[in-house]
């Protein structure tokens, strides 16, 4: 395998479209993170699979040999921040395959969408990582604040006798999700891609027509063990709750603290914890204080 030589000016990125640039970069990111054998990237984050449309670019360099040596994207979408929405870029799917790291060329991708979602009027760019160095240097910092609660320690009531607990996606739930006060914008567009979770796991209480509450467990490779997207009425959503505890010890629910305060479930202040990476574009960006990010608004 050839490296491309660090800092290489004739470098350039190219989009990466089309069913032959999807194959590779899925193997690419599969090969990156921890993906079990016969799985994809794409089970656990289906934004990133162009098949779902959702608006986006994904940019890859590649090796002189034509391989694909590293790949990110960013994707466009609206954020309740403060009493309005803001237009925002969430960069994710960064990566390199392991021969040609530590070369720049994560750095380089992000810049360039960086710019990208400057020009597309974002106001800030969003991702989740860690606050290395990679991210540090291109002026991300963290931003927001993120609750975690054991289950076990919340004082939440068992289903009564006749209350039905329901497993599985249920395209209503959809709805309810839509009716958050916080997080990204949901549009029609966004319930293929939401729907596509292989591996989160959605419970509800009610009807399937009209679940009253719903909860979101795990999501592959990510968020193991967390509850991390919820709603509905408060009280089948303490029950809902309730009942994941008792048939599951060790979960932990993942919100903003201002979300669980709401809802009686924060009493005591959590650990500061911050909610994700931020890198504003405009003059005045401000991360508010409720301003949160659900478990698959995530990238
Ligand atoms: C993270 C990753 C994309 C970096 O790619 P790269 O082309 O080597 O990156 P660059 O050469 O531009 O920058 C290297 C920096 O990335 C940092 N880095 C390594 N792994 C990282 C990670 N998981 N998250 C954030 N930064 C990371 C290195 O510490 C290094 O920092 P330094 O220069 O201060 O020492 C690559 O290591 C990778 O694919 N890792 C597995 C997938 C992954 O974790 N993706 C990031 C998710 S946010």
């Amino acid at each position: 395998m050839e490296l491309i030589p660090q800092g290489d000016p004739g470098l350039k990125s190219q989009p990466l479209a089309g069913a032959q640039d999807q194959r590779e970069l899925a193997a690419l990111l599969s090969a990156c993170f921890p993906v079990p054998e016969k799985a994809s990237f794409f089970d656990d984050f289906p934004v990133w699979d162009e098949r779902w449309k959702t608006p986006m670019v994904r940019l890859g360099l590649r090796a002189a040999d034509g391989s694909l040596a590293a790949a990110a994207g960013v994707r466009f979408c609206d954020l309740r921040n403060g009493p309005g929405w803001d237009r925002m870029a969430i960069i994710g799917c960064v990566a390199t395959a392991a021969a040609h790291r530590g070369r720049g060329l994560a750095s380089r991708l992000v810049s360039e969408l960086i710019e990208r979602s400057r020009n597309e009027g974002a106001r800030a760019v969003l991702l989740f990582g860690n606050d290395s160095g990679l991210y540090s240097r291109l002026g991300f910092a963290p931003v927001g604040r993120q609750a975690r609660l054991p289950l076990e320690t919340l004082a939440l009531p068992l289903p009564g006798p006749g209350i039905r607990i329901s497993r599985g996606w249920n395209e209503a739930i959809f709805d309810l999700m839509r009716q958050r006060g916080s997080g990204l914008r949901l549009l029609e567009a966004d319930l293929g891609w939401l729907s596509a979770h292989r591996n989160s796991e959605w419970w509800w209480i009610g009807t399937e027509a009209e679940p009253l509450a719903y909860a979101c467990v795990g999501r592959g490779i990510d968020l193991q063990g967390f509850v991390h997207e919820w709603g509905g009425q408060r009280a089948p959503l303490l029950t809902l709750l309730g009942a994941l505890a008792r048939g599951r010890p060790g979960l932990q629910l993942l919100g903003s603290p201002v979300e669980l305060r709401a809802r009686g479930l924060l009493e005591v202040e959590p650990l500061p914890e911050p909610a994700c990476l931020c890198l504003p574009l405009v003059k005045g960006f401000e991360w508010m204080h409720d301003t949160w990010l659900w478990g698959l608004d995530g990238a």
